[in-house]
């Protein structure tokens, strides 16, 4: 009998880091499963950085970025390219992690097909729909067909069975935690090496932050420089040109300010070690950078991670220009508030995720291979 067939789909740089230590995982198991990678291509260099940081080569590329893409043209692009593939190629499950336009198609894609979706990193929520936009929405929708729910945490658990899911969720610890641990001691880059001083990281792609918002974080981020002589600003920026247009013209001619092509995922550990104090609006390193007890200031009004907020090591500080300014200059000037906020502990995960999902994954295919004592009851857990 052929061996079951997993398709990964993965198309942008944070599906792809999240997705990369589970791929890893089922290619342990080449002998029982066959593992099949596309990528999608929403995200082109970006993507590409990120694979070859896991040394993942895709069996299929659809390559379908385009400059300026709008979200319908991806979401039409993908789903017919996926449908096809489908179509052709027999699969017992397919995958995807997070909420991505990439990852919505690749469940929707699955699910006209009837083919079980497991979905990775399931059961973020914010209140409303529209923010984060569209990554909310997509979440919520592979959610209500998934035939298994990788939660990172009991509260993301807790989101889904209060949506009346129940069947085929597990708690396993976030797969981000896996592939920093992964990567965090391999770069040999040297950030800001000839800067004494402290180094505050910045980096801002999200649709709600586009235009005024990102001038208004631009600006913040200005006056902190201007507050504190000591301190140098990196700015890893998106590929996204209209994010990087409005960073050039409020934060481009300050002499210290770098403006930087985003690194490769090792560096930019590297670089959140190095950093003092991270500003984002990103999902990702706002899970990452607990685990080097970096404070960080999340660039957004609502976030699905409250973990980290609640845990201490996160806060919530939108886009407005007089709350950025406030909250970094106490935490660049009170060594109190900042040791409050700079415990190196990640209440994401403990680096095992993947094995979990694989263990799941496999079972669910049946195949009992290798349970391993994975579920400490101190650790996530099984709650099938
Ligand atoms: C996407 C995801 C978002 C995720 C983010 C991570 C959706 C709807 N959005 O947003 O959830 O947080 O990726 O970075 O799935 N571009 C390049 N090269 C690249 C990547 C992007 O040039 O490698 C430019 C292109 O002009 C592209 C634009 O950036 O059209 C926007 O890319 P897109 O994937 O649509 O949106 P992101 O903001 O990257
Ligand atoms: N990242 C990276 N290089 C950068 C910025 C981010 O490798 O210049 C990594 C980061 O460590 C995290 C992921 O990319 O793992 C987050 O991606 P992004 O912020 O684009 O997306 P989000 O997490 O907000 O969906």
């Amino acid at each position: 009998m052929a061996k079951p067939r997993i398709v990964c789909v993965v198309g942008t740089r944070p599906d792809t880091i999240k997705s990369a230590p589970v791929i890893q995982e089922l290619r342990r198991y080449q002998h029982v499963c066959e593992t099949v990678v596309i990528a999608t291509g929403q995200h082109r260099e970006m993507l590409a950085q990120a694979l070859e940081t896991f040394d993942i080569v895709p069996n299929v590329d659809f390559a379908v970025m385009t400059p300026g893409q709008t979200l319908a043209d991806i979401t039409t692009r993908t789903l017919s390219q996926l449908d096809r593939y489908l179509a052709e190629h027999e699969a017992q499950i397919v995958l995807a992690q997070g909420d991505t336009t990439t990852t919505f198609v690749a469940g929707l894609a699955a699910f006209y097909r009837q083919i079980p979706f497991g979905h990775i990193e399931a059961g973020l929520r914010t209140p409303t729909i529209w923010s984060p936009f569209p990554e909310e929405f997509n979440r919520r929708a592979v959610g209500m067909f998934a035939a298994l729910h990788f939660a990172p945490t009991t509260e993301s658990a807790d989101n889904l069975r209060k949506e009346g899911i129940t069947a085929g969720l597990h708690v396993t610890g976030n797969t981000g935690i896996d592939a920093v641990r992964q990567v965090a001691e391999r770069s040999t880059a040297q950030w800001a090496d000839d800067h004494p001083g402290r180094v505050i990281l910045l980096t801002t792609h999200r649709r709600e932050n586009w235009g005024a918002p990102q001038r208004a974080i631009a600006r913040a981020a200005r006056a902190l420089l201007d507050a504190f002589p000591d301190t140098l600003l990196i700015a890893a920026m998106h590929r996204n040109p209209a994010v990087r247009e409005i960073l050039r013209d409020e934060l481009g001619a300050h002499p210290r300010a770098q403006l930087i092509e985003p690194p490769e995922y090792a560096d930019f550990v590297k670089l959140m070690q190095r950093a003092h104090l991270i500003l984002t609006d990103s999902g990702g390193v706002q899970e990452e950078a607990p685990a080097f007890g970096r404070p960080v200031l999340v660039l957004r009004e609502t976030t699905e991670r409250p973990e980290g907020v609640d845990a201490g090591v996160a806060k919530l500080v939108g886009a407005d220009y007089d709350t950025i300014v406030r909250s970094g200059s106490e935490l660049l000037s009170d060594p109190t508030a900042y040791a409050a906020m700079s415990q190196a502990q990640s209440p994401y995960g403990d680096g095992r995720a993947a094995q979990r999902i694989r263990y799941l994954v496999l079972r669910f295919l049946g195949i009992d291979a290798e349970p391993e004592a994975m579920w400490d009851s101190s650790k996530p857990s099984s709650t099938a």
